[in-house]
């Protein structure tokens, strides 16, 4: 039976009770915190009195684990200790000591915290052995010293530990590595030295890792590399060397990777593309170097600060880092960056509080846009140049730059030659341009008389020269612009004027240099300045006070003879052309030096630029490609037949050779080593057979257009060979025996077997590689007057396809050269020669010719005489290519009309 009553009574006893709990419940609780042992109350107390701590913090007659401040309890046991930042009472601050012995009494312990809490003396041995279950022990910024024990090892529960800011000393133990469920490791700002164990491979739980300010050495170990849930990685501020191991890039979850203050070098690894979720990087104060990897951010947009600062960092920086949206800190300075910055930047929009340091670097070119989201912003210790656009903000560093209108900059020389070694032009400080200084009232009289001395002392020679060379008169090709360079300004009317009958034109040899313009330029031709001794005096590069790039011949009169300089001034004051290295001024007033000035030519000459060192950190050589070989080859034709076709009477260069022929910025060749040439001999007396070159004669110099065929016909070889320079004739000879045979106007594959090892050429490009080495071989032949006129060689070059690629009736007339005399008389004289019969000229000779009666006259199949202006057709046939050449007299004679 149940009792109606009961029922209710029990209703609402369970109501009462649910009210008494509700409002009472914390009370209950409190008392089932209560410390209920008595072990850990004796504990406790040893421990406040032998830390000796307040009862403020620590009251009497109170319940510990209710009222005690940093005491955690659970079920009546302690479970957490923090006594972070207390202070001692007045007496124990007289004796402060490391004295935690009842800490050993607690069973359920899980955590122990007295960071900033002094504890002199070192981390008990014991800990090891009786604090097992501890899963947090904090003891940084406790003035702890020693060393770490060992048996931190195996107090495996751990989770945290923290040992920051103490001093303590020694290795860190391998032990620790066996600390598996750890996730926090932070040993940062001790004492510590030796390396970092390997052991740390196994903290799988790391999420992370500090050891930075202590003393360690050795290698980042590559274990490193598998704690796939660490976050944060800071080694910064040890002696770590060696390289960044690629393995970091395994890190995936890393958000924060500080390595900076060490001794790391080498390049930092392509393999750190896989720090998906990295936002801040520093690598500041290390020695590292090469050019960034360009993809080195996989996902740029989460980077907010990156410090490369003070290493040893080359190259262009990575675009991408200008335009990310999120990055707060951009320091790159005090390295070797080069570059422009980028003109369209991604992130244009506001200004965000972005700090930018990229001082101390190679940057150079104008200011941009990309500046202008930067609050903070260094750029002192560049090479920036141009106006200082509005968006720069007005705090922003601008320093020994090479900026307009700004306060300490470097200065113009400084400025020039860092643009000029880059084949740049300086806009001298938006200045006008001038290569000459402010001519000052008493520098200018000065200099009046110094030319005056100079005229003076030159007239006797310049006479005789008349008599020599003067005879000579170049069609002057004076159309287009002029080619001397920019920022020549104009020569004084009648200086440099010599007496009346001199044939030298002054007026036409670009400006007047005082010698102190040349030192200046040259850095008193220093030897870092030189660039080779030639055989008519010594190039040195140097800056005009402009800017201007030059190269400056020194040519010291008594070693070289008179006639060399001045010959080459008569060809100056006659001959201007676009193929023609431009020779922007002179200075005679010294009497046994003598200086000649030409622009700069930023790829030097070919025998310098066929291989060059590649950029990059290996040693490889880099040569130039095919287009550009072909390139060079046309331009250096185009030269030489300008200087034999269109000179009267012609002119022959004689020093043709790979490092004569000199290259602009844009590979437009641009002929050198103009010293010796002179006019074909033999005016009038065609007849006249000689067979000097056959006996390999090295007589008295005499000059045929033919030489300079040959010797184009070793730098076509070369071209395609890939081998310039042959320094005896044994050599060349030998050379000639190798390459020779492996020309063939039948067989286009076997030019690959000389082919230059280093040119990447398919098949298209390979049909033209063929059609050079034939062009070579023909001007190689022995016979110079088989060897083809420069025109012809120009046309075959410009079409060199249609050398090879004439169609069926083309081959087959390649086949029957003897046939009716056809234009590849001119090409292929040399195809009937045995591939033995090889002519090696002493360089230092030159030829003569057989008078050219060889050709064999035919009108009957070639509309084109030679003479014309092939553009006037369009299509061209391979006639207009290598077309039918009149008997060579009549050449010669048209020539000389
Ligand atoms: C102990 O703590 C409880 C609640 O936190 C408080 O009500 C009580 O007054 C404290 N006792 C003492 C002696 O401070
Ligand atoms: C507390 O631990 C120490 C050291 O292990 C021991 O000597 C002492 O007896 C313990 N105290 C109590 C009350 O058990
Ligand atoms: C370590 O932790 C595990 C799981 O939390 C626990 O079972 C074990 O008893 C702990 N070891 C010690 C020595 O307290
Ligand atoms: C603790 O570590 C030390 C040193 O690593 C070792 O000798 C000892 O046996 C270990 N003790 C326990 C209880 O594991
Ligand atoms: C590592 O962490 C995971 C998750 O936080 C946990 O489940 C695992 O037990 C931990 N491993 C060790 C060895 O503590
Ligand atoms: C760091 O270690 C080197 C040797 O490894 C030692 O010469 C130097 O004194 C140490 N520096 C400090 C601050 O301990
Ligand atoms: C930059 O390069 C120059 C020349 O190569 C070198 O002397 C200098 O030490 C380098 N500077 C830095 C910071 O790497
Ligand atoms: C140079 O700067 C001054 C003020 O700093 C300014 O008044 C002047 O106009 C500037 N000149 C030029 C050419 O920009
Ligand atoms: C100087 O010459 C350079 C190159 O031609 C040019 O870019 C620059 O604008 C010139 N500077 C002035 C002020 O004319």
């Amino acid at each position: 039976m149940v009792d109606q009553r009961s029922i209710g009574v029990a209703l609402l006893y369970c109501l009462l009770l649910l009210l008494f709990e509700s409002a009472f419940g914390q009370q209950v609780q409190q008392q089932q915190q209560r410390l209920s042992s008595g072990i850990e109350l004796t504990a406790l107390f040893e421990l406040r009195s032998s830390l000796g701590l307040r009862s403020k913090d620590w009251p009497r007659k109170v319940d510990p684990c209710s009222n005690w401040t940093g005491i955690s309890c659970e079920n009546g046991s302690v479970i957490r200790i923090n006594i972070s930042g207390f202070r001692r009472t007045r007496l124990g601050r007289l004796n402060p000591q490391f004295a935690v012995n009842s800490l050993a009494n607690f069973t359920n312990l899980i955590s122990f915290n007295a960071s900033k809490f002094l504890l002199p003396g070192s981390i008990p041995d014991w800990f090891g052995q009786r604090l097992l279950t501890l899963q947090v022990l904090d003891l940084s910024s406790c003035s702890v010293t020693g060393v770490i024990p060992l048996s931190i090892g195996n107090m495996t529960n751990l989770t945290s530990l923290y040992l920051s800011n103490n001093r303590l000393t020694g290795q860190i133990p391998a032990t620790l590595g066996q600390l598996l469920s750890l996730s926090v490791l932070d040993l940062s700002n001790n004492l510590l030295a030796g390396s970092i164990p390997s052991s740390f491979g196994s903290l799988r739980n790391l999420t992370s890792l500090d050891i930075s300010l202590n003393n360690l050495t050795g290698p980042i170990p590559l274990g490193i590399g598998v704690l796939s849930k660490l976050q944060s990685l800071n080694l910064s501020s040890n002696s770590l060397t060696s390289s960044i191991p690629a393995q970091l890039g395994d890190l995936r979850s890393l958000v924060d990777l500080d390595l900076s203050s060490n001794g790391l070098s080498g390049l930092v690894p392509q393999d750190l593309r896989g720090l998906r979720n990295l936002q801040r990087m520093n690598f500041g104060n290390n020695s590292l170097g090469g050019s960034l990897p360009v993809n080195l951010f996989p996902s740029p947009s989460q980077l907010q600060f990156i410090v490369l600062r003070n290493n040893n960092f080359s190259g262009d920086l990575p675009e991408v880092l200008w335009s990310i949206p999120g990055l707060n800190v951009l320091d790159i300075s005090h390295n070797n960056f080069t570059g422009k910055l980028p003109s369209n930047s991604a992130s244009n929009g506001s200004a965000t509080a972005a700090e930018l340091d990229i001082s101390q670097n190679k940057f150079y070119g104008g200011l941009t846009s990309v500046l202008s989201r930067f609050t903070s912003t260094d750029l002192s210790g560049n090479y920036f140049e141009g106006r200082v656009p509005d968006y720069v903000h007005e705090n922003a560093s601008l320093s020994t730059n090479c900026l307009q209108n700004v306060t300490d900059q470097r200065t113009l020389t400084d400025c020039a030659s860092f643009y000029s070694a880059r084949g740049l032009i300086f806009d001298n400080f938006g200045r006008p341009n001038s290569t000459e200084p402010p001519v000052t009232e008493s520098g200018k009289s000065n200099r009046n008389t110094i030319i005056l001395a100079a005229v003076l002392g030159g007239v006797g020679l310049i006479v005789v020269l008349i008599v020599l060379l003067l005879l000579v008169s170049c069609a002057r090709r004076r159309s287009t612009t002029n080619h001397r360079g920019i920022g020549v300004g104009p020569v004084p009317a009648g200086e440099g004027t010599p007496s009346p009958g001199v044939a030298i034109n002054f007026s036409s040899l670009g400006d007047l240099f005082t010698y102190q313009q040349l030192l200046q330029a040259t850095g008193d031709f220093s030897d870092a300045n030189l660039i080779k001794h030639g055989h008519s005096g010594d190039l040195f590069r140097g800056v005009l006070e402009g800017g201007l790039p030059i190269v400056v011949k020194r040519i010291d009169l008594q070693s070289i003879k008179k006639e060399a300089y001045l010959l080459e001034l008569d060809f100056f004051s006659k001959v201007s052309h676009t193929r023609v290295v431009p020779l922007l001024g002179h200075c005679l007033e010294k009497e046994n030096e003598k200086f000649l000035v030409y622009k700069y030519m930023p790829n030097g000459d070919l025998s310098s630029s066929l291989y060059r060192k590649s950029n990059s950190e290996d040693d490889s050589l880099k040569s130039l490609d095919w287009i550009t070989r072909l390139k060079i080859a046309i331009g250096a034709a185009e030269g030489l037949s300008y200087l034999h076709h269109e000179c009267t009477p012609p002119l022959v260069h004689r020093d043709v050779q790979a490092s004569s022929i000199l290259l602009d910025d844009k590979f437009e060749v641009r002929l050198g080593s103009l010293s010796v040439v002179c006019a074909q001999e033999g005016d009038g007396h065609q007849n006249r057979i000689t067979r000097t070159s056959e006996q390999g004669s090295s007589g008295p110099s005499t000059a045929l257009c033919a030489y300079d065929v040959y010797c184009f016909g070793k730098v076509l070889l070369g071209l395609v060979t890939g081998k310039l320079d042959t320094s005896s004739d044994t050599e060349t000879k030998e050379w000639f025996e190798q390459t020779l045979p492996y020309i063939s106007i039948y067989d286009k594959e076997l030019v690959t077997k000389i082919l230059d090892p280093s040119l990447m050429v398919d098949e298209d490009l390979l049909e033209e590689v063929w059609a050079m080495a034939i062009v070579a071989r023909s001007c190689l032949n022995p016979k110079p007057s088989r060897r083809p006129l420069m025109r012809y060689i120009l046309k075959a070059l410009e079409n060199p396809l249609r050398v090879v690629r004439e169609d069926n009736s083309g081959s087959a007339r390649l086949r029957t050269t003897s046939s009716r005399g056809s234009w590849n008389a001119a090409l292929f004289g040399s195809w009937r020669q045995s591939s033995s019969d090889v002519a090696v000229i002493p360089a230092a000779s030159t030829t003569k010719a057989e008078g050219g009666s060889s050709f064999k006259h035919s009108g009957t199949t070639g509309s084109h005489n030679g003479s014309g202006d092939h553009s006037s057709s369009r299509r061209r046939h391979s006639r207009e290519i290598c077309p039918e050449p009149p008997e060579a007299q009549d050449i010669e004679r048209q020539d000389r009309d």
